[in-house]
């Protein structure tokens, strides 16, 4: 089967185009137009409105990068939740309009499920706590009884925001982790910063407001090691709990941030500490993008679920242990 894929949930409008041949995951288009603003954040209607521009273009140019027609799509899916509604509407709308248009079956499925799923299939990962870290999301995900839990989150905002907060304030630009991170391998010494886990959930906030406090009294090598340092450290501390807690063996990282050489070096070390493997997908499949939309649309499709038009409503709030999971086991 082949299923064009949309994704719209936050500044990212995409078109993915994957082929379930062979029980094997083959991306044949994954094309998409996001939104970048020097200043960072992201204003609803303004997204809106970028998608609605960039929808045709993108699905055009996926299908034609797959040098396919749609009479050659066996399903259409979409990113249903979670998100922001303005932005998700018009990926559903666009879903809709093609599903309804070509007489295709249409299923709209979940984000942060999706990164899961694709990570999965592009690592051979089998069984994985998965750490999904993006500008919003930051989830500790994990496989058991049918669905995918939520082992700890943030309680406020996402890491990748953390990491663009800050780096908006030391004047690096928007997307600032690179630049971080490059000064994380530059440090001299640690900058004592608040470290903030709570059971096995983690808050960013003071750790970027204390940070932000000391730029101009601290080398900015040493600031961004120690505001990089403690926030990783949180997640590798809560990500190793869950991995303890459920004895699984692998941890598969993924999500924007998972760019971060600082972040996948820390949590490769954990898990060779404790003899887990550590996978990370291509780092195209790891940020937002359809072809993991197309591609759960296939698992899900398979697994025999479908939807009707009037229930693909989007769900902005939309939670990963929502999902009622039937495709493993
Ligand atoms: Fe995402």
């Amino acid at each position: 089967m082949i299923c064009l894929g949309i994704e719209s949930t936050a500044h990212t409008f995409g078109c993915g185009i994957v082929s379930d041949k062979g029980g094997k995951c083959s991306i044949l288009a994954n094309e998409k137009d996001s939104v970048t603003t020097e200043e960072g954040g992201l204003i609803p209607r303004e997204l809106a409105k970028h998608h609605f521009e960039k929808a045709k273009e993108v699905i055009e140019s996926g299908l034609k990068k797959a040098n396919l027609k749609m009479k050659d799509i066996d399903l259409v899916a979409f990113s249903q939740g979670p998100g922001i509604g303005q932005a998700l509407r018009v990926g559903a709308i666009a879903a809709r309009t093609l599903a309804l248009a070509n007489e295709k079956p249409l299923l709209g499925v979940n984000h942060c499920v999706a990164h899961v799923e694709i990570g999965k299939a592009m690592t051979g990962a089998k069984d994985p706590i998965v750490v999904y870290v993006s500008g919003a999301n930051t989830q500790i995900i994990g496989y058991e009884e049918g669905k995918y839990r939520v082992f700890g989150e943030t309680l406020d905002i996402g890491l990748g925001n953390l990491l663009d907060s800050f780096g908006r304030k030391m004047g690096l630009g928007f997307p600032a982790g690179p630049a971080l991170d490059k000064m994380y391998f530059e440090k001299k010494k640690y900058v004592e910063l608040p470290y903030t886990v709570k059971g096995m959930d983690l808050a960013f906030s003071g750790l970027g407001t204390a940070a932000g406090q000391k730029i101009g009294k601290e080398r900015k090598e040493d600031l961004a090691y120690g505001l990089l340092h403690n926030a990783f450290a949180m997640l590798a501390e809560v990500s190793e709990r869950a991995l303890a807690h459920t004895e699984k063996e692998e941890l598969l990282l993924t999500g924007g941030v998972a760019a971060s050489k600082a972040l996948r070096e820390m949590l490769e070390k954990m898990c060779n500490a404790r003899n887990a493997k550590f996978f990370v997908p291509p780092f195209s499949v790891c940020v937002d993008q359809a072809a993991m939309i197309a591609w759960l649309g296939l698992v899900e499709f398979r697994a025999g679920n479908r939807m009707k038009v009037k229930e693909s409503g989007i769900d902005p709030r939309q939670r990963t242990d929502a999902i009622r999971v039937n495709w493993l086991d």
